[in-house]
């Protein structure tokens, strides 16, 4: 999908259909109120009517027989006092796959007046949002029921600073085609996605953009000590990859941000195998992963002065005669011992090694994602992921540079106590700690891999996938986390964040900063 600007006017766009926006219980202003006139006031009228009530991506066609676009899409934006720029990509997304849908190749979507001003972020968000809308998740059909047909995307600068849009829509490109990238891996079902399909896939963008990528294979691993990750892969015949793509943005700095995915291809639980129902959905246990790999490839693309390495660990988990089962201990590489209480708790364990492979790596600042807990889901639904982390500032910085991407993300704390319900009685940790607090033992068992490096673990179960289609999004795979991976990136690259180190008596890290500034 091309997305151009051009300087015209709304009212003089060439493109099959004009997208406008219109805000509930507003008057008609902007391009809407400047196109009225052309269509005899039909846009006014919808509204007046109460046909639509401008409610956050509602739709109305309107014929504009006299205009070279010949129809004019008017989508609802919601109430305009809580606009949000992110919005614009629900926005495009949504005007993409109701146009898309019904044949139309060539588009033109006018901006709110909100955009004056903030024009890069927000023809980022229409370039991100209307890639994304072009998802085909019916590439196994014969004859595709539902394609989205739109390859052109034009965006009107009058009125807006036409420098700024080109650059946005530049950097929206490769975001919305790095959402995509992840979502397709995560569709792509777990026979066509092994680990070893995962590292070839890696390898593939590593040769596109420009990005370093070594592919560890199982004896490397027995190398390395890992014999937490390879106690998982040992249940099947498809051998584990430790994928590692390596940025170099700022070779004169030692610091190394780690992005680390749960590159879990198909999760049946093991020998403590799940119940049939949805099992079918853990094929998109390596959304983590795929995430990471794709948001490498949006880095090559926009390429920030930072040095990045993305760590994936992949492995199927599948009972088998040789197959870890509960009660084993296994050895990860930092030398800690884990009791294996549930073989359905695989993927701190192949995190567990990740995370040391990372800090061996050079990490100095460490962020995961992964599908890894049921329990996430009972706390959160689908609206939020968990954000977890051993450096509060560093999740309060985390949670201030994600926030405008759109993905949600809500912090969940990381007391002593989760630690304690960890350890095991035979070996140094154990792998699973009932049903109480579920995210939250999962996090402090990886806490005990990561050390004192910041570190921010995401359990991304309930928004990585959705069983639901929107008017903007496919159902499926969402791409959650790689917009939170490249925005983080793009702000560390910027801003040095330099975590206070907490004061020797306890007080709280803030005073520590406040007094020393
Ligand atoms: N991949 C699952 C978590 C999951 C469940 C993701 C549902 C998305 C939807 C993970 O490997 C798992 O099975 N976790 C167990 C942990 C338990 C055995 C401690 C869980 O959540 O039940
Ligand atoms: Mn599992
Ligand atoms: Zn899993």
């Amino acid at each position: 999908m091309q997305v151009r600007i051009v300087t015209d006017a709304p009212a003089s766009l060439r493109a099959e259909a004009l997208v406008v926006p219109v805000f509930s219980e507003a008057a008609l202003e902007g391009a809407a109120k400047g196109l009225d006139g052309d269509v005899d006031g039909a846009i006014g009228e919808l509204l007046s009517s109460g046909e639509i009530k401008g409610k956050s991506y509602e739709t109305a066609l309107v014929r504009a027989p006299k205009k070279p676009y010949t129809r004019i899409l008017v989508v609802g934006l919601g109430d305009a006092a809580k606009f949000e720029p992110y919005m614009l990509a629900r926005y495009a997304g949504t005007a993409v796959r109701y146009l898309g849908r019904r044949n139309l190749k060539d588009i033109a979507i006018a901006l709110p007046p909100q955009a004056k001003g903030n024009e890069a972020a927000c023809a980022a968000f229409v370039a991100e949002g209307a890639i994304a809308a072009t998802l085909d998740t019916t590439m196994y059909q014969a004859e595709p029921e539902k394609t989205i047909n739109v390859a052109s995307v034009t965006i009107s600068a009058d009125g807006f600073d036409a420098k700024a849009l080109e650059g946005g829509a530049a950097r929206g490109t490769a975001i919305g085609e790095a959402v995509n990238t992840a979502r397709r891996m995560a569709l792509t079902p777990a026979n066509h996605m092994t680990p070893s399909d995962m590292a070839s896939r890696a390898e593939e963008i590593g040769r596109e953009v420009g990005i370093k990528v070594d592919v560890l294979d199982e004896g490397q691993m027995e190398r390395e000590g890992m014999g937490s990750l390879l106690g998982v892969s040992r249940g099947s015949d498809e051998p584990a990859k430790l994928i590692v793509m390596t940025y170099k943005g700022d070779p004169s700095s030692t610091e190394v941000l780690a992005l680390i995915g749960k590159g879990l291809t198909f999760d049946s639980g093991g020998i403590s195998i799940k119940p049939a129902e949805n099992m079918h959905e853990m094929k998109y246990d390596m959304s983590g992963g795929a995430g990471v790999i794709a948001a490498m490839s949006a880095i090559g693309k926009l390429k920030p002065s930072i040095n990045v390495i993305g760590v994936v660990p992949a492995s199927e988990n599948l009972p088998g005669p040789r197959a870890m089962k509960p009660g084993d201990i296994l050895r990860a590489m930092n030398g800690k011992t884990i009791e294996v209480i549930n073989t359905d708790a695989e993927g701190r364990l192949i995190l567990a090694d990740a995370l040391c492979y990372a800090k061996k790596l050079g990490a100095t600042k460490i962020i995961d994602a992964a599908t890894l807990t049921g329990a996430c889901v009972v706390a959160l639904g689908h609206a939020a992921s968990a954000a977890i982390g051993n450096n509060d500032e560093f999740v309060q910085y985390f949670l201030r540079t994600v926030k405008p991407t759109g993905e949600r993300y809500w912090q969940m704390p990381l007391f002593e106590d989760y630690t304690t319900a960890v350890k095991s009685e035979i070996a140094d940790l154990k792998n699973s700690a009932g049903r109480a607090a579920g995210s939250l033992t999962a996090a402090a068992f990886l806490k005990a891999f990561v050390g004192e490096t910041p570190w921010i673990h995401l359990d991304v179960a309930g928004t990585a996938y959705l069983d639901t289609e929107s008017a903007w999004q496919a159902k499926g795979p969402t791409g959650t986390p790689v917009r939170a991976f490249v925005a983080m990136t793009e702000a560390l690259a910027k801003n040095d964040f330099k975590p206070a180190t907490p004061a020797p008596n306890g007080a709280k890290a803030k005073a520590t900063a406040a007094s020393s500034s």
